[in-house]
């Protein structure tokens, strides 16, 4: 059915090795200490209706780490003998259970075929990780995650500071992994940016087909039907983020997502939409005519819009702060919108904290993009801007909202109704920026040759 989409997509790049996720587990251990405990852990399934299971996911910290995609399980590592031990606690093998539920690697398949040195049923885990405990100093752990953890963790430092002055042993702080496990996803390998460039062709080739079904009439939900279903149809873990559909009016609303309108002629139609591929996602924007063709003053917004995001993406290189795209994005908007009346400001004015510009686009530019959508990273390290590093990724995804709902603003007639926002996913590299989801059209010329095509 969607033959050309996967032709154009090509072959699936290979899943993480687990060389790499040795590595990127002793790039951990080399910031720890050999008395230090690290425990990644995964929160509880969320059940809805009773007894249904709302589809796992790993946390992404659990997925970097060890690639362990399955609910109830904790990863632990610790020093003995001047060696990390690698540790992962599972659902262990039960056939009633599996004959329900689903097959499980259990205990036996975790050491074979994942990047650890031991396992132990999830059954053991309170026993385990206390022994775990008694013996280190300093416990690696986001709290809040799941309560056994934390119970376990909070008994062993209480136990502990009544018990240290008799042993000696046992955890006297709690800290949290995330800085330093952060600062290992912002920067991509080679097999992520492969996985992540995959996830971006599908997400653009679920695009194409929204735009080549779209025609007055249509229902958002039913373009949904078709991104969601491409997403299946390409063997991906799914939307990475409830895809955003809105026509009209809707398309003013930043993060519209019930999708339950009728697309109309005349109206420009937002789709933010994007797939998850082995756990790392895409974050694709397009905005096209429903009816095929841009008025005049859709085009004109329009092309304000793309000068704005191309002049930001030309920003996304090493050495430049990881701002500048945004400050450009602004810029190029505020100047065209003084261009055509729409501000009556200096540009100055019109991009200072209270002027005119933020009426019409009031959210940033971009946002790291890794395992979560929105990724990890501080974007301002000490309170200074973070330069641009090669394998970084980032979305660049200015936009114009003209909502003429709204009471807050005067909304310019001509472009009642008009929401535009084009996102791409930027790869930095030594030779400029590299836009992942390129293969997703988005010139004038493009987007109406492909429109209601189906
Ligand atoms: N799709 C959410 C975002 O663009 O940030
Ligand atoms: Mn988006
Ligand atoms: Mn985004």
């Amino acid at each position: 059915m969607w033959e050309d989409s996967l032709a154009a997509i090509g072959d699936e790049p290979a899943s993480i090795s687990l060389d790499e996720y040795a590595s990127r587990q002793n790039r951990l251990f080399g910031q720890l200490k050999g008395s230090d405990l690290i425990i990644i852990t995964n929160p509880k399934e969320s059940v809805r209706s009773n007894d249904v299971h709302y589809h796992f996911r790993s946390s992404s910290d659990m997925l970097y780490l060890t690639g362990w995609k399955d609910p109830e399980s904790t990863f632990c590592a610790y020093q003995r003998e001047g060696k990390w031990i690698r540790t992962l606690f599972v659902q262990p093998k039960d056939v009633l259970k599996e004959i329900w539920e689903g097959r499980r690697p259990g205990i036996e398949g975790a050491v074979e075929e994942w990047p650890v040195d031991e396992a132990y049923s999830i059954h053991d885990l309170e026993e385990k990780l206390s022994e775990m405990l008694v013996q280190c100093s300093r416990v690696f752990v986001k709290l809040g995650v799941d309560d056994t953890v934390d119970k376990v963790v909070e008994n062993e430092v209480k136990r502990n500071s009544r018990e240290r002055q008799k042993f000696g042993t046992g955890p006297m702080s709690i800290v949290d992994p995330s800085p330093l496990v952060n600062e290992l996803r912002l920067r991509k390998s080679e097999s992520e940016i492969a996985l992540m460039r995959h996830s971006a062709k599908i997400a653009s080739q679920a695009h194409i087909q929204a735009m080549s079904n779209t025609k007055p009439g249509v229902g958002e939900w039913q373009l949904e039907g078709i991104i969601e279903g491409l997403f299946k149809y390409c063997n991906t873990d799914g939307i990475s983020y409830p895809c955003i559909i809105g026509s009209g009016e809707n398309a003013t609303i930043l993060h519209y997502n019930v999708n339950n309108d009728t697309c109309n002629d005349g109206e420009v139609i937002l789709i933010d939409a994007g797939c998850e591929f082995d756990g790392y996602a895409s974050d694709i924007t397009r905005s096209w005519p429903v009816n095929g063709k841009f008025t005049p003053e859709q085009a004109e917004i329009y092309n304000i819009v793309l000068d704005a995001q191309l002049a930001a993406i030309d920003k996304c290189r090493v050495g430049n702060p990881y701002d500048a795209p945004h400050n450009e994005a602004r810029k190029v908007l505020a100047e065209g919108l003084i261009r055509i009346g729409v501000i009556k400001q200096s540009l100055d004015d019109a991009l200072s904290t209270d002027g005119e510009l933020s009426n019409w686009y009031m959210h940033g530019t971009g946002h790291w993009l890794g395992l979560d959508v929105h990724d990890v990273g501080v974007y301002r390290p000490n309170d200074k801007p973070r330069v641009f590093e090669e394998g970084m990724v980032i979305t660049v995804e200015p936009g114009l909202y003209f909502g003429a709902w709204r009471p807050d603003v005067d909304c310019p007639k001509k472009y009642s109704n008009l929401g535009i926002r084009i996102e791409d996913d930027v790869l930095v590299t030594i030779h400029g920026p590299d836009v992942l989801s390129r293969d997703c059209p988005k010139t004038i010329a493009d987007i109406e040759a492909i429109v209601g095509r189906a």
